[in-house]
């Protein structure tokens, strides 16, 4: 299928003109080089493309990229023997928006060795409702369980649980058969957390501690937060339970003590999305496509929006705003 001359892209520059980003009409030539071309169906909105958008945080290591760390659609060109015209594909992360140019365009041109066959299981539009967002809670459950996190250890708290990554792993966990607490900000959204898999809904205080050990309240959990939430979240955590670190939404600081690894055996368990190798990447997806597809993807795809909304999406989620995830269609 013939690629039109120019097409739309959201780009982000950093140049005499400051940082600004914005939709520009933009050719195949100006993309990163990469095995194949697709027609973009769908992307979404994380924390990292808030960041990156808005300039907030660092996350361009050259300039001028495409914003949009995932992007899904059909291929219309491969130089790949492994992809033909026609197949369906979607990356999350890999690169993209970073020294890649990303999804947020009518056209993107992928590296062959990051792009995924959609997986049986999911359409092009579910795929990017869990994103990055989906990747990494479904891999922090890979990781809680090859740590031997079994429910019977107790509860999981689910921090940032109104957010993209909060959202989907409360969803994910409980189908998984973990009984999930949600420590949220959005004490209103209580109903919403609820009917996507919690059994209790936490204040951001709840867990608040400054004693390095607290009675063992929870199994473990997926902090998505950072800072003294993940330092009271382990004081918590019962013998040889595992917490999940994914995020930074309030701190990228860990003022903590040694105490809950070397009395109770507790594990602090690191999730990197981008980095993913690809067999983990690959299980990762067959899992969301199967045992751990969310029950509840409708409920948590709060909006559905085109590139011209992007700038106020951002701010939004940057404010701490967001509730659940926001897909991109184009
Ligand atoms: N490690 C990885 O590979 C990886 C992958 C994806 C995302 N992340 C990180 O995970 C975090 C969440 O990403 P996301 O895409 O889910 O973002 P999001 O949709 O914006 O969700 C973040 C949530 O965190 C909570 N929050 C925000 N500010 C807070 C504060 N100051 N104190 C406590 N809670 C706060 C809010 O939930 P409540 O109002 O419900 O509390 C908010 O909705 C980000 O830091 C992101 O960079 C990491």
């Amino acid at each position: 299928m013939p690629v039109p001359d120019r097409f739309r892209a959201f780009r982000i520059h950093n140049d005499d003109a400051g940082y600004h980003s914005g939709i520009e009409q933009v050719s195949l030539d100006d993309l990163s080089p990469g095995e194949l071309v697709i027609r973009v169906a769908h992307s979404s909105v994380n924390y990292k493309d808030a960041l990156a958008g808005t300039g907030a945080g660092k996350i361009l290591r050259r300039f001028p990229l495409v914003g949009g760390i995932d992007v899904a659609g059909h291929v219309v060109a491969s130089r790949d023997p492994g992809f033909r015209e026609g197949d369906a594909v979607l990356i999350t992360g890999c690169g993209q928006s970073e020294t890649r140019d990303g999804g947020y365009a009518d056209y993107a041109r992928l590296e062959a060795k990051s792009a995924v066959h959609l997986p049986v299981g999911l359409d092009l539009r579910e795929s990017m409702i869990l994103g990055t967002a989906g990747f990494t809670a479904a891999l922090a459950l890979l990781r809680l369980q090859e740590n031997r996190q079994t429910p019977d250890l107790g509860p999981l708290v689910v921090t940032g649980a109104t957010g993209g990554v909060g959202s989907l792993a409360i969803d994910i966990f409980s189908r998984a058969g973990y009984e999930v607490h949600a420590v949220s900000g959005k004490a209103a959204q209580a109903p919403y957390l609820h009917a996507i898999g919690a059994r209790e809904v936490l204040g951001r205080d709840a867990l608040a501690t400054t004693r390095p050990l607290e009675s063992a309240r929870f199994g473990g959990g997926l902090d998505t937060v950072g800072g003294p939430m993940l330092v009271s979240l382990l004081a918590q955590t019962a013998p040889y339970g595992s917490v999940a670190s994914a995020g930074l939404a309030a701190s990228a600081e860990l003022d903590a003590t040694v105490m809950p690894f070397i009395l109770r055996g507790v594990s602090l368990l690191g999730i990197a999305a981008s980095g993913t190798p690809r067999v983990l990447r690959d299980e990762v997806w067959r899992r969301l496509s199967s045992d751990w597809k969310p029950a509840h993807l409708a409920t948590i795809c709060t909006q559905d929006v085109a590139l011209d909304a992007l700038p106020a999406v951002f701010d939004a989620m940057l404010a701490g705003g967001a509730q659940g995830r926001t897909l991109v269609t184009l």
